[in-house]
């Protein structure tokens, strides 16, 4: 375990940042020691140290993501947190989503590319490579999770597109409209809608609600139609606008018509 209690500006430029993190690694042995039980996270020890702790910030085991999450939220504690994108489908960690108890930090858009020990291999040439002699692996999607606020979570999503019935396909198994990408989210259609789970990269819980996921609310295909008769879709988070929100939108509407500003609206 390596305690950072306090971070000088080593280098002296001014700032502590990560650089000076690095430094102090570096330079002073005495700030590691090891652990005396095992270092599950689950342990009495890592416990205790999770209880003093102000903010979570690490890459869980993924295979342990659920009850990692789950821990987190049985101590209340903040957290920045790496994960699969796939874990924004589990039905535990979704529940916390739904809840506006996790959301997605900032994500610079790229692959990210972990440093793994020189050895370690995946059968995928793509996902590998090796930067003046340090080996790297990317894993596929990966998202930060957090309960921290960010800028993004209360930007308004500009909607521009308006509801045709022929543009935006019903479900089958649930009441809901299709919108394959939400950019098209229409701003004009008062039920709910099904958008893919990118989505949630744009979520800004003042402008939408999650009802639900396909996961958690739709029918399976199989109990309505024959097998082979239909392709199963990626996963879908159900959406609504919050109550009063097309009311104010509808107002909008109509006064950007007389030329009223949207300040002279709200
Ligand atoms: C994805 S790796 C991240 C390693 C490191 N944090 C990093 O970013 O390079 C997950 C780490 O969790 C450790 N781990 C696995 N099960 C654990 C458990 N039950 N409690 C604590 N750590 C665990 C693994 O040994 C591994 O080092």
């Amino acid at each position: 375990m390596v305690e950072i209690i306090e971070v000088p500006d080593h280098n002296n430029d001014g700032a502590v940042d990560i650089a000076d993190v690095e430094l102090l690694l570096r330079l002073d042995k005495n700030t590691a020691r090891p652990l005396m039980q095992t270092g599950d996270f689950r342990s009495t020890e890592c416990v205790e140290l999770l209880k003093q702790c102000d903010i979570a910030c690490t890459n869980p085991p993924f295979s342990l993501f659920r009850e990692y999450v789950e821990h987190l939220m049985e101590y209340d504690k903040k957290f920045l947190i790496l994960g699969s994108q796939n874990a924004i489908t589990y039905r535990e960690t979704f529940q916390y989503i739904q809840q506006n108890r996790m959301w997605l930090g900032y994500d610079n858009g790229g692959t990210k590319w972990f440093r793994v020990p020189i050895d370690y291999s995946v059968p995928t040439e793509s996902r590998m490579k090796i930067e003046d002699g340090v080996k790297y692996i990317s894993f596929g999607s990966v998202n930060w999770y957090t309960n921290l606020d960010t800028t993004k979570r209360h930007q308004e999503l500009t909607l521009f597109k308006r509801y045709t019935p022929k543009e935006y396909p019903w479900y089958a198994n649930y009441d809901a409209i299709e919108v394959s990408k939400v950019i098209d989210i229409p701003l004009d259609y008062e039920g709910e809608m099904g958008v893919p789970i990118t989505f949630l990269d744009k979520y800004n819980p003042d402008q939408f609600e999650i009802v639900g996921s396909s996961q958690t609310h739709s029918r399976p295909l199989s109990e309505i139609a024959e097998r082979g008769t239909y392709i199963q879709g990626g996963p879908r988070f159900y959406l609504a606008i919050p109550d009063g929100k097309y009311l104010y939108k509808r107002l909008f509407d109509r006064l950007v018509g007389g030329l009223l500003s949207r300040e002279a609206v709200c």
